[in-house]
């Protein structure tokens, strides 16, 4: 594989993809929202083709096998071996043939012409270092008039489950998130100025970018603050920001992440706001 984003690589196969393999129903609690208004917005039909970009862990990709059938297709890329080591396995406990995952970088992975009908990603576009090179390769696989659809993040300040212990891991040790668009990172396409030419270059058209405010649930199905903690400082950029401290600043991050996330537990759960963009498009 190319070297183009070898940062990425380095940090989705070292400690992105492990952790969200181990912590799988969190992520996927988190992300039900998105999940939903995704899956609206792809319409996979019975025998389509689907390339699911960043698949990840592979709940995306299952349910767009599903939705196909047996003569349709689904083939998740993805930079991490332990997330399409875990998306094979799901499939083949599903008994889903139709499901195929394979390591790749969506930037340089070749793929054939004329060989999706369907484009997806939940959340796994942001992580480019070359995001035109990633949309026109996507383009060259689709058939014409294929469709794009995928989540992505609205930026940072929009967000409470990132302001919110952000702002907390700020005040508590300094800590500064880098910045926000042009990325590669969660909230590189949190601007539609950067997200909607990058597209139109990539030959892209018919590019809708519709907003939703959703409420996250943190820490698991049954998860309660110390699992919301744990998820906010575990899991997210905010954990490699953490890695060169001392232990005694990581312990007032994790303090102070505690005491803000505390407000939003209601019945036992910890619930935030987020902001998302369903992009979609055709080829
Ligand atoms: C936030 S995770 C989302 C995973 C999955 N879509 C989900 O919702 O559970 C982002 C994923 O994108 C993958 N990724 C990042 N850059 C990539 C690239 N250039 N090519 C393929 N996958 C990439 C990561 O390895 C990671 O699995």
């Amino acid at each position: 594989m190319a070297q183009a984003n070898a940062d990425m690589q380095e940090f989705w196969n070292r400690q992105g993809g492990p952790t969200w393999v181990a912590h799988e129903p969190v992520f996927d609690t988190f992300l039900a929202p998105v999940e939903a208004l995704l899956r609206a917005a792809a319409r996979p039909q019975p025998g389509e083709r689907v390339l699911d970009v960043g698949c990840g862990f592979g709940t995306t990709a299952l349910a767009m096998a599903a939705a196909v059938g047996p003569t349709g297709s689904v083939l998740g890329v993805d930079l991490s071996d332990a997330m399409v080591a875990r998306t094979l396995e799901r499939a083949g406990a599903a008994g889903l043939a139709q499901l195929n995952a394979v390591t790749a970088d969506a930037q340089t992975a070749v793929l054939a012409a004329d060989a999706f009908d369907l484009a997806i990603s939940r959340m796994g576009v942001m992580f480019f270092e070359q995001p035109a090179a990633a949309f026109t390769n996507i383009h060259a696989s689709m058939r014409a008039g294929g469709r794009l659809a995928f989540a992505c993040w609205q930026r940072r300040d929009a967000n409470e489950w990132v302001s919110v212990v952000g702002r907390a891991a700020t005040a508590a040790a300094g800590i500064v998130f880098p910045p926000e668009a042009g990325g590669p990172g969660p909230f590189a396409f949190g601007d539609p100025g950067v997200v909607r030419p990058l597209l139109d270059a990539a030959g892209w058209r018919e590019v809708v970018i519709d907003g939703y405010d959703v409420s996250l649930q943190m820490g698991g199905p049954a998860g309660g603050l110390e699992d919301a903690v744990l998820q906010a400082t575990r899991s997210s950029e905010l954990r490699r920001l953490m890695e060169p401290l001392d232990d005694q600043r990581r312990d007032a991050i994790v303090a102070a992440v505690r005491a803000a996330l505390a407000p939003y537990t209601v019945d036992g759960r910890v619930v935030v706001g987020g902001a998302l963009w369903i992009v979609t498009a055709r080829s």
